[in-house]
C-alpha cells in the first residue's frame, strides 16, 4: 500500500500523529524561528556540531550529533581518585621496576597521594564515560523500540523483531548502539529511494569506477558484477541474515580509499531534509514492498540490452593530489579546515595542554580539526595511489572512511574472513609479566606513492624514523616528555612537566622494534631506500603479541589488525585518520591508548608506561646528557589495565557475531530506504510481542545479556 492510496481517515490519523509528534518534540511554544535554528544547527553525520569548533575547548560531547535525543543526562565529572593501582588484581612486577608505592608517611593522619599525571586524568575521564554508557542501555525489545523512536523520529525498520532476537541469540552487548548506521545512512532520506535504486543497480557498469554490486533477489545473492574477494566475503556475512532481507542491490567500494566527499552547505541541505521529513504513523506495515521497479533486471547478461535510466555519479579521478583541497569542501565554515585557525589553537580543541595527550580521539581523527596540520603528514592525504571520487551523495558502501566521508561504512571484511595476518592467535600471546617491555611495529611502505623527495613525509616512514636510535642520534632529534616535578620533601601529590628536550635515541633502541619488512609502492624504483632503512625480518602476528606495547598505523587505508590488537593481552596505541563500523564502541584510554597523528605525544607516552630515569632525589648531573634531568615512574599497571579492558571489550563487541548483527541491521535500514513505501513500513508495536522472549519464558531460550 503506498501514499497515494490512503483513505481520508488514514490522512487525518497520518496529520494527527504529525502534529502529536511535531509537538512532543519541539514543544507548542515553538515559533518558526526556532525551528529555522534547529534546522540550521543539524549537524552532519561523523561531524561535529558548529560550536565544537570554537575556543575554548570545554570537551565536547560526542553524543551530541542527535536533536530528538530527549533531556541527555549530564555527563558525571570525574572526581580524582587515588592512583589507580589499588583495583587491580595484580601481577607481580618484574624486578627492575622502580619502585611507584609511595612509604607511608610517619604521621598518623594518613594523606592521601595523587598522582597527577593527565594520562591518569584521561584514564579516569574514559572510565567515567565507559560507566555512563554501559548503564545506559536496553534491556528489552520494549525499550529498545522505545528509544529508537525518541532517537530517530522514525518507527524501527521491518524486521525488526527479527533483527533483536538475532542479535540477543548471538549475544550483543549494546542493543542500542548502531549509531554509525544511523549516521551513515541519515542524509540518503533526503533523497528519494528511487533514485537510490537506480544509482545501485548501475554503479558497477563502469569497471573504471571500482565499485562491485551485489545483487538480492528473493533471499539469494543472484549475482555479483565486479567480484572481488572483498564482495566474497561480505557475501558470507549477508548469507546470516538474507532470509529476512528485502531484493536489494548493494554497491561496494572495491578500493582501499574512500569515495564520497558532498560539500558541507549541501549535507546540511539534505540533513535538513531528513528532518523535516521524519514521521511516525499509527499503524505501518511490518514487512517490505514487493517487486519494486528500478532494482537491476538481472536476467539481461549485457549491459548494453539494458534500457533502463541511468543516473550520472559524476565520479573523478583524483590520485596523488592534496586531498584536504577536497575534504575541506565537506567541512563546516568555521573548522580549522576552512578558517584559518592556528596549530596552537587547533590543538586546543583536541589534546590535553601539558604535552598533548589526546583528549578528544574523534577529533584527533577528523580532518576538518586536523586536516590542516597533518595534510602534509600522511600518505594519502597528499600522495593517495587511488581516489575516485565525487561530490554526490550515491550510495557506496565502504569498509573505512574519513570524517568527511559520506560512505556507508560496514565491517571491513578483513576482520571476518580468517586469515592469519590479521587474526587473533593467542599462540604466543604470553601473560602480561611475561611480556617484554617493548614496543612493536612491522609493515610495507604502505600509505601512498613514494617519491625520492616525499617519502620521508609519509606516515609509516615518519613512525620508522621515530624509532630508529641511528637516525635520531646522528640527526640529534629531541622530543617532548613530561618529567616528575621536584615538589621538595613535603611533596603530597606526584606533579609533572613538560621537558622538550628528551634524547629519544636510546630509549628507541632499548624499547622498540619498529621497522619495515618490505618497500613498495615506490616511483620509479624503491631504491632510494637502501641507504635510509634496512629492512627487518617480519614477525608473525601471533610473536609481536611478545611484546608489551603494540602501535598500530594507517597503510593506504585502515589497519586490519586493529582488532586482533584489541583481542591480545598487550596494549594497543593507535593513530589514525580513518573512521570505521567500530568507532562509537571503542572507548580511547579505555581501551586502548590514542597517539596523535603527528606522533608528537608518542615518547610522553611510552615513557610514562615504561618508566624513564631516577627519582629526582638521586639526580646526578651526568655532563652533557641532557636526559639525566627526566624522571617519569614506570607505570606498567596502568598499561595492563588498560590491555585487559581493551581485550575483555574486544571479546564482547568485536566478536564475528557483532559484524553479523551490525550487517543485519545496515541491510534492514537500507532495505527500507530503498523503498517506495519507506514512511508506511516498519515496526509500530509497543515492543510487548517480544515480552515473553525477554524474560526467557520462550520456547526460543533465555538470551544471556553479552557480558554481565
Ligand atoms: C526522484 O528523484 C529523481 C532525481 O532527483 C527525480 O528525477 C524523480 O522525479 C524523483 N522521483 C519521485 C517519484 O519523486
Ligand atoms: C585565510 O588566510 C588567507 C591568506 O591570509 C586569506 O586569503 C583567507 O581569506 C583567510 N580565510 C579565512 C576564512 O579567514
Ligand atoms: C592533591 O591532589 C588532589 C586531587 O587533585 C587535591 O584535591 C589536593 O588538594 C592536592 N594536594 C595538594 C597538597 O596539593
Ligand atoms: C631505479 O631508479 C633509479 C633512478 O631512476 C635508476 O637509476 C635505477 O637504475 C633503478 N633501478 C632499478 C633496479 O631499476
Ligand atoms: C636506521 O637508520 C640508519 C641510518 O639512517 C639506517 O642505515 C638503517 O638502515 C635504519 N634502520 C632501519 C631498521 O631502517
Ligand atoms: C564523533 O563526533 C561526532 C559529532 O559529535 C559524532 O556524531 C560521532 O558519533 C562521534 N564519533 C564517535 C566515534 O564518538
Amino acid at each position: 500500500m503506498g501514499p497515494i492510496e490512503l483513505n481520508k481517515r488514514r490522512i487525518i490519523l497520518l496529520l494527527a500523529s504529525i502534529l502529536a509528534f511535531y509537538i512532543v518534540f519541539h514543544g507548542l511554544s515553538s515559533s518558526s524561528g526556532d525551528f529555522r535554528d534547529v534546522a540550521s544547527q543539524i549537524p552532519i553525520p561523523g561531524h561535529l556540531n558548529p560550536t565544537e569548533h570554537k575556543l575554548p575547548p570545554s570537551a565536547p560531547d560526542p553524543d551530541a550529533i542527535w536533536d530528538l535525543e530527549l533531556d541527555p543526562s549530564p555527563a558525571p565529572t570525574p572526581t580524582p581518585v587515588p592512583a589507580p593501582e589499588s583495583e587491580l588484581e595484580l601481577e607481580p612486577e618484574p624486578e627492575n621496576a622502580i619502585d611507584t608505592e609511595k612509604p607511608i608517611p610517619p604521621t598518623s593522619q594518613p594523606v592521601e597521594h595523587f598522582d597527577l599525571h593527565p594520562i591518569a586524568q584521561l584514564m579516569q575521564e574514559a572510565d567515567a564515560e565507559w560507566r555512563a554508557y554501559e548503564t545506559q542501555i536496553s534491556t528489552t525489545f520494549r525499550q529498545t523500540v522505545e528509544k529508537y523512536r525518541s532517537k530517530y523520529g522514525r518507527h524501527p525498520p521491518p524486521g525488526f523483531k527479527d533483527w533483536y532476537k538475532f542479535a540477543r541469540k548471538r549475544n550483543v552487548f549494546n542493543i542500542d548502539d548502531f549509531q554509525q548506521i544511523m549516521d551513515d545512512l541519515r542524509p540518503f532520506w533526503a533523497l528519494n529511494a528511487s533514485e537510490i535504486r537506480i544509482r545501485a543497480a548501475h554503479m558497477w557498469e563502469n569497471p573504471d569506477f571500482g565499485v562491485s554490486v551485489i545483487h538480492i533477489r528473493n533471499h539469494k545473492v543472484v549475482r555479483v558484477d565486479n567480484p572481488s574477494w572483498r564482495s566474497e566475503t561480505m557475501e558470507k556475512v549477508i548469507e546470516k541474515c538474507i532470509k529476512f532481507l528485502p531484493d536489494m542491490d548493494i554497491p561496494m567500494n572495491r578500493l582501499d580509499q574512500p569515495r564520497l566527499i558532498v560539500p558541507w552547505e549541501d549535507m546540511q541541505e539534505l540533513l535538513r531534509k531528513e528532518y523535516q521529513t521524519r514521521i511516525m504513523a499509527p499503524e505501518v506495515t511490518d514487512s517490505f514492498t514487493k517487486n519494486q521497479p528500478e532494482l537491476l533486471d538481472i536476467n539481461i547478461e549485457d549491459k548494453e540490452l539494458d534500457h533502463s535510466t541511468r543516473l550520472s555519479d559524476d565520479w573523478f579521478f583524483a590520485p596523488g593530489q592534496q586531498y584536504m583541497n577536497l575534504a575541506a569542501k565537506g567541512c563546516p565554515p568555521e573548522s580549522p579546515a576552512r578558517s584559518n585557525m592556528t596549530v596552537a589553537d587547533t590543538d586546543m580543541l583536541y589534546k590535553e595542554p601539558t604535552l598533548g595527550f589526546v583528549k578528544n580521539f574523534n577529533l584527533s581523527t577528523d580532518l576538518c580539526t586536523v586536516g590542516p596540520t597533518i595534510q602534509d603528514l600522511h600518505g594519502m592525504l597528499y600522495s593517495a595511489s587511488s581516489i575516485i571520487a565525487s561530490q554526490k551523495l550515491v550510495p557506496i558502501f565502504g569498509e573505512c572512511k574519513v570524517s568527511v566521508n559520506n560512505d556507508i561504512l560496514f565491517p571491513a571484511n578483513m576482520y571476518y574472513q580468517h586469515d592469519e595476518r590479521y587474526d587473533y592467535d593467542d599462540e604466543e600471546d604470553v601473560d602480561w609479566r611475561d611480556k617484554q617491555d617493548n614496543t612493536i611495529w612491522r609493515g610495507v611502505t604502505s600509505g601512498g606513492v613514494q617519491l625520492e623527495d616525499n617519502w620521508d613525509r609519509m606516515h609509516r616512514q615518519r613512525l620508522v624514523q621515530l624509532f630508529n636510535g641511528t637516525h635520531l642520534s646522528e640527526t640529534g632529534k629531541e622530543v617532548k616528555v613530561l618529567t616528575e616535578k621536584d615538589d621538595g620533601p613535603g611533596k603530597v601529590n606526584t606533579t609533572y612537566e613538560l621537558y622538550g628536550r628528551f634524547q629519544p635515541s636510546q630509549f628507541a633502541d632499548r624499547h622498540s622494534d619498529i621497522g619495515f619488512t618490505e618497500p613498495m609502492s615506490c616511483l620509479p624504483n624503491c631504491s632510494f631506500y637502501d641507504s635510509v632503512f634496512s629492512w627487518k625480518p617480519q614477525v608473525s602476528l601471533t610473536s609481536q603479541f611478545k611484546s608489551r606495547y603494540l602501535i598500530d598505523v594507517d597503510g593506504h587505508s585502515f589497519s586490519g589488525r586493529w582488532h586482533a590488537f584489541l583481542q591480545s593481552k598487550s596494549l594497543g596505541l593507535k593513530a589514525t585518520i580513518f573512521r570505521e563500523w567500530h568507532d562509537s564502541r571503542l572507548l580511547a584510554w579505555r581501551h586502548f591508548v590514542p597517539v596523535d597523528n603527528r606522533y608528537d605525544d608518542i615518547y610522553g607516552l611510552l615513557t610514562y608506561f615504561i618508566g624513564y630515569g631516577k627519582p629526582y632525589k638521586q639526580h646526578v648531573d651526568e655532563g652533557g646528557d641532557s636526559n639525566s634531568r627526566v624522571f617519569v615512574a614506570r607505570h606498567d599497571r596502568e598499561a595492563q589495565k588498560l590491555a585487559r579492558q581493551g581485550r575483555e571489550w574486544a571479546n564482547k563487541v568485536l566478536r564475528r557475531e557483532d559484524i553479523e548483527v551490525y550487517m543485519f541491521r545496515l541491510l534492514l535500514e537500507y532495505g527500507r530506504l530503498i523503498d517506495d513505501n519507506r514512511d508506511f513500513i516498519g515496526y509500530s508495536g509497543d515492543g510487548s510481542e517480544l515480552d515473553k522472549f525477554d524474560a526467557g519464558e520462550d520456547d526460543e531460550g533465555r538470551w544471556g545479556f553479552g557480558g554481565w
